[in-house]
């Protein structure tokens, strides 16, 4: 075990709140880690800011028609205060705004460029007429050519999760001014990944580098090293290191004017800034945590980051040449939301800022929840009903039930002073055995970032615990054995004082409740083998660490986010005007759907055969979402001929069936008001 730790959580875009799938994803699994660091008197610092450049900020100023500035400025105070609500430990918060972060981003820029890490290059880019501006990635919306969603971005579609490139898209467009865009040339400085694939292969698999072992593959997770294979495997390539925009890092060269750094090329290095931000407020060494072998280096962030915190950073550390690489990326999975995915852009999300209004002091039932179903290897889901069977049955059934009686019959029987007393029977002794246990075996988990696991087995402790008071009845006994009684409170108080260190992590607020409780200093996890409970010691009042989840609330909650859900907006700006030989080019027909199957393995995808005259034609159609294939036989539709036909998922779709769609995302076909038409009639 090294002696340091430099523990990171994802930089969140300070672009809008925070909601579960980002704490459960990078935030509570790093907070539980140097949390239990901390209490093992680890040197640990955990460190966190806001993103505050790239594409999701520019396009959110733009959205609310005001400037990034303004946008960063509102949300970095926002999830700075939940975080700090919530009770995510960090030792700074930072933000990529800062100028020591523009200093430290350009010095660490100008370092590889001196070193040759970079090729620079002119190549064809985007860019939009209208507005003199070459288009980001997340500018360009396009049809997705794996899914034939219409909305997919120039990086990656939402709707299948494919990664894409701008000029994959199929009809691309702006989306500053809906125009077509077009192909200009511009120079960039490009990171020539394919030159560090024989490297990373070996650091990542073998975590050897240069011939010196560096880390454990063994504790890496298997999606986190399968990740990096498949990337590596498909080929490397060289990727653009700046951008022509106007928000962000500026280029420090004098060809760089108009140039900003690649927002994935300061973010990550907004972990360093960051780093010398405290350091320099606490009268710290910042090398030591970034530069010195005895350092562990982790990134806890979510499953879309790993290419970047996993090849992309380590290539920049390693190029640079004085900094260490990740120990560790134990990246997670995704967070589900009550069957569907978390979507910002329609609301689906528990909003942590609204948690903390709605749950006032409720933060470690959260807490306890999302680690119980954390996406520590594959996606997982939360629902309100889980939200409640959790709290319920477990958090406040074998904990806050176990806590509660062990302090109130001490106070009913001592006053809450543990009397003078016998020795512990022979089955005593093995309950202390197994309590002895417990510090270890969490602390293991922990270790292994295996956090459920280790929430489970803290709950274990608790359970232990129940399970010997149900088993020896002390509210029966005092009427017959009043020093056995003596004998088994006081191992219930020892074990509900181990339970206050080792559930800490998890729940830092309910330990600090329930070792003020016990009358216990601050205690940690070396403390975890002291008798902490010894003969005369006062207690103080009880009270109940839980409350009841009731149903209204399921029902409630369940219900706001149904009614919040904002529904796929229709754009409300009008296309621009056409004439009519343009409408003209559309050939629509009016046809008569004559078969209909699912696309096996696609969840929205519906192969159709449609009669339009005499020619049957074969369209693929994204509405298995609206119409069942069943129902679908005998309706008719329109349907644009004329479109060039293209393989979706293997099957040539010759043609598309025209729907209106609502505000919600409700689709309906354009059928004839009259069943008498022809199947072949024109529409116009
Ligand atoms: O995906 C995101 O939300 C990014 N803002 C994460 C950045 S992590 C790091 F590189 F700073
Ligand atoms: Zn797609």
């Amino acid at each position: 075990m090294k002696n340091r730790y430099t523990i990171t959580s994802a930089l969140p875009y300070a672009n809008g709140p925070l909601h579960i799938g980002h704490i459960a994803g990078a935030y509570l699994p790093a907070d539980i880690y140097v949390r239990y660091l901390r209490s093992r008197n680890k040197d640990v610092l955990y460190i966190c800011g806001s993103d505050e450049h790239g594409a999701a900020i520019t396009l959110r100023a733009k959205k609310e028609g005001t400037t990034p500035q303004a946008i960063v400025d509102k949300y970095h105070g926002i999830n700075k205060k939940a975080f700090n609500d919530f009770g995510i430990d960090f030792d700074i918060y930072h933000r990529t705004s800062d100028p020591l972060h523009h200093k430290t981003a350009q010095d660490f820029f100008l370092k590889l460029e001196e070193k040759k890490s970079f090729v620079k290059k002119t190549a064809e880019q985007f860019y939009d007429e209208e507005n003199k501006q070459f288009l980001a990635d997340r500018y360009i919306q396009g049809t997705c050519p794996k899914c034939a969603y219409e909305a997919a971005y120039g990086d990656q579609c939402e709707k299948c999760g494919s990664a894409l490139s701008p000029k994959d898209l199929i009809n691309p467009k702006s989306t500053i001014s809906g125009n077509k865009p077009v192909l200009k040339e511009t120079s960039h400085w490009y990171l020539p990944m394919q030159d560090h694939e024989e490297w990373l292969r070996e650091w990542i698999n073998n975590g050897v580098l240069d011939g010196k072992k560096l880390h454990d593959p063994s504790q890496w997770k298997n999606q986190v090293i399968g990740q990096c294979n498949s990337w590596i495997d498909g080929g490397l390539h060289e990727r653009a290191m700046t951008r022509d925009l106007n928000w962000g890092v500026k280029v420090p060269l004098k060809d760089g004017d108009g140039k900003v750094l690649y927002v994935w090329l300061d973010a990550p290095i907004g972990y360093i800034s960051a780093t010398k931000a405290w350091a320099e407020k606490e009268g710290k060494d910042w090398k030591a945590y970034w530069q010195n072998d005895d350092t562990q280096l982790i990134h806890f962030i979510g499953k879309d980051n790993i290419v970047f915190h996993a090849i992309i950073f380590p290539i920049l550390l390693k190029q640079h040449g004085d900094f260490i690489l990740p120990e560790n990326v134990p990246a997670n999975a995704f967070l589900n939301l009550e069957g569907d995915k978390i979507s910002t852009s329609r609301n689906w999300a528990v909003w942590l800022p609204e948690y903390l209004e709605e749950f006032p002091g409720k933060q470690d039932e959260l807490r306890y929840v999302l680690t119980s179903l954390a996406p520590e290897s594959r996606d997982s889901e939360f629902t309100w009903k889980d939200y409640q069977t959790r709290i319920n049955n477990e958090l406040l059934s074998i904990y806050g039930n176990f806590i509660n009686r062990a302090l109130v019959l001490t106070h009913k029987y001592y006053n809450g002073v543990l009397p003078e007393c016998g020795d512990y029977s022979s089955e005593d002794e093995i309950v202390v055995n197994e309590m002895n246990s417990f510090a270890e075996k969490v602390g293991a988990l922990i270790e292994r970032y295996r956090f459920k696991e280790a929430q489970n087995e803290m709950m274990n402790l608790a359970r232990l615990g129940n399970k010997y008071l149900a088993d020896n009845e002390p509210w029966k006994l005092v009427k017959t054995d009043e020093e056995r009684v003596k004998v088994i409170m006081k191992l219930a108080l020892e074990i509900s004082a181990k339970l206050s260190i080792i559930s800490a992590p998890f729940l830092p607020h309910t330990a600090v409740e329930l070792q003020e409780m016990l009358n216990l200093k601050e205690l940690n996890w070396d403390n975890y083998s002291d008798e902490l409970m010894p003969v005369g010691h006062q207690i103080n009042k009880a009270h109940l660490l839980f409350t009841k989840v009731e149903d209204e609330l399921v029902a409630m909650q369940v219900e706001k986010l149904q009614k919040s859900k904002i529904l796929k907006q229709v754009p409300l700006k009008e296309k621009a005007v056409i004439n009519f030989d343009d409408f003209t080019k559309l050939d629509i027909r009016i046809g008569d759907i004559i078969e209909a199957k699912k696309v096996p393995k696609t969840n929205k995808l519906i192969e159709l055969k449609v009669k339009v005259g005499e020619n049957v034609r074969t369209v693929v159609s994204g509405i298995a979402e609206h119409y069942s294939a069943e129902e679908l036989p005998g309706k008719k539709v329109s349907i644009l001929i004329n479109l060039e036909p293209r393989k979706i998922k293997g099957i040539l779709s010759e043609g598309m069936i025209l729907m209106a769609e609502n505000s919600e995302g409700k689709l309906a076909m354009i059928s004839p008001d009259n069943e008498a038409i022809e199947s072949g009639s024109v529409v116009r």
